[in-house]
């Protein structure tokens, strides 16, 4: 008999905060050419709401294939997954993206912003999905937020790339959403801007108890989350990471394997 996701899992962390994101079993293979290519094959994670998660791991490992799938993206060749207790695997595309509206962001590795939108169009695009009270105030105050306050009604095209990076920054928590996925947030920008962008991301997981999933290969950076796992030969791995106060800690986001 197959394991179902409900079976032997905690619900809740150890501070009582409910797990929104639970991936066990997960598998991708891919078949490109001739031959199939498993990309990621027996992963489990759990992630509890208000935690921050790092994932590292080389060029081509599959990190962002594996946040493409945590977000519901992108569906898995095998296992289960569930986000805020829903399995992903009894919705279709529609059922998916009804899940993520306002509750999920996502910061793409190439941006993906609407190459004929404005800088605050995009930012406004997740809101026609979940409008809110004053939507183009909220756009242009996060556009703001990240130091773009007069890029407003520039074209991606007229953007640099670290300018683009962060109107996607803006885009994904323009919802105020309970869960961030990030894949490299500071990968194209320099230490300042990308110090700028960690503290604001740590300031919102703080503030709003935002949910943060994080790809990068900055060490600092992931070193600043509660969890650093790697992810090598398809799997996650726990490292073992030394928080800027000294103490040592292990992760402990992985499932018990029982
Ligand atoms: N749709 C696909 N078809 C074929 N190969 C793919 C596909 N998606 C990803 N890959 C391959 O899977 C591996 C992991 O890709 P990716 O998730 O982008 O890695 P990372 O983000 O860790 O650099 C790479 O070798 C990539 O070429
Ligand atoms: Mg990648």
């Amino acid at each position: 008999m197959p394991t179902s996701l409900t079976d032997s899992v905690e619900y809740r962390s150890a501070e009582n905060s409910p797990l929104i994101l639970h991936a066990h079993d997960l598998e991708k293979t891919v078949t490109s050419g001739e031959r199939p290519l498993s990309i990621l094959q027996h992963l489990n994670l759990q992630v509890f709401k208000g935690q921050s998660v790092a994932i590292i791991g080389q060029s081509g490992a599959g990190k962002s294939t594996l946040l493409g799938l945590l977000a519901g993206l992108d569906t898995p060749t095998g296992g289960e997954l569930a986000l805020f207790g829903e399995s992903l695997g009894e919705l279709d595309e529609d059922g998916r993206a009804r899940l993520r509206a306002g509750r999920v962001g996502f910061v793409f590795q190439n941006f993906q912003l609407l190459p004929t939108l404005t800088a605050l169009e995009n930012v406004q695009l997740p809101l026609e999905l979940t409008p809110m009270a004053d939507d183009s105030r909220r756009a242009r105050q996060w556009l703001q937020r990240v130091g773009l306050g007069e890029r407003l009604s520039h074209l991606p095209r007229q953007l640099s790339g670290g300018e683009q990076q962060r109107v996607a920054l803006a885009r994904a928590f323009v919802t105020a959403p309970v869960l961030v996925f990030a894949d490299e947030p500071t990968g194209n920008l320099d230490p300042v801007t990308g110090e700028q962008v960690i503290e604001t991301l740590f300031s919102l997981n703080r503030e709003a108890g935002t949910t943060l999933v994080l790809v990068t290969h900055d060490a600092q950076l992931a070193a600043r989350c509660d969890h650093s796992l790697r992810l090598e030969n398809g799997q996650l791995t726990e490292q073992l990471t030394t928080r800027s106060d000294g103490e040592e800690q292990t992760s402990g986001a992985l499932e018990s394997t029982t």
